[in-house]
């Protein structure tokens, strides 16, 4: 088995019984959508071994479950690579590439400082986004026992800022905050193509929920 393969088999039972987003799947279509933008966009000027080691162990040790601390992807990808005779290049690139990816912090935009990471960071944004992203988004929201909307202060695709600020912090709001923004911040232009078809999913979706949340508000019963 090489190592991709190998590292494959390994997360697959260490995250069969995650529930938190970061679930094997989640990891498995970053993978498989890394490798879509990978040939759509350069397939002779990036690393594959990197982009593919990157992108399964992105989330090895998600930074919400370390209390901040970014260095503990890093830490244990390397671990994990070490075990199975990796060169240093190889391992160097791909840990830069998870502290990158994991530096979420006030608000700054994360530069990735590699097309390898550029393109595992463009298949990440991606799974956030579209059906897929809808359902890791609710789901996320009840892990962290939020409300899905406030009905007191409904939503809608374009309210004023003051409305918006009204709001408490539900998973609807999630959508206002960050995911109806990520079709703008891709890196490739293979993956603003797919953002753009998930993106105007997401909308169709919010139009609907509106509506029917409407009629349930006004509906005389
Ligand atoms: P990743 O590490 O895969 O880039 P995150 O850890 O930021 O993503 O989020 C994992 C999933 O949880 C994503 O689908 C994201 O949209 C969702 N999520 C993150 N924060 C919230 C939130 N406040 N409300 C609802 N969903 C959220
Ligand atoms: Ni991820």
């Amino acid at each position: 088995m090489n190592r991709v393969a190998q590292t494959e088999s390994y997360l697959k039972e260490k995250f069969k019984s995650e529930s938190s987003g970061h679930d094997w799947a989640h990891l498995h279509r970053v993978y498989r959508t890394s490798l879509q933008i990978l040939a759509g966009e350069a397939p002779h000027q990036a690393d594959k071994q990197i982009v593919s080691l990157g992108a399964l162990l992105h989330d090895i040790a998600d930074w919400k479950f370390h209390h901040g601390d970014d260095s503990a992807g890093p830490r244990a990808a390397a671990k994990w690579l070490k075990s199975l005779h990796t060169d240093e290049t190889t391992i160097q690139a791909v840990c830069t590439m998870i502290k990158e990816l994991s530096f979420k912090g006030a608000g700054v935009q994360t530069p990735m400082s590699t097309l390898e990471g550029k393109i595992v960071q463009d298949a990440d944004r991606l799974d956030a986004l579209g059906a897929v992203g809808i359902a890791r988004a609710f789901s996320y929201g009840g892990f962290k026992h939020r409300m899905m909307f406030d009905p007191g202060a409904l939503p809608h695709l374009h309210q004023t800022a003051e409305q918006y600020k009204a709001q408490q912090s539900t998973t609807v709001n999630h959508f206002f905050e960050k995911l109806l923004l990520l079709r703008d911040r891709m890196n490739t232009e293979t993956a603003r193509k797919l953002a753009e078809e998930r993106h105007r999913f997401m909308v169709d979706f919010l139009e609907r929920f509106f509506a029917e949340s409407h009629e349930t508000e006004s509906a005389h019963v």
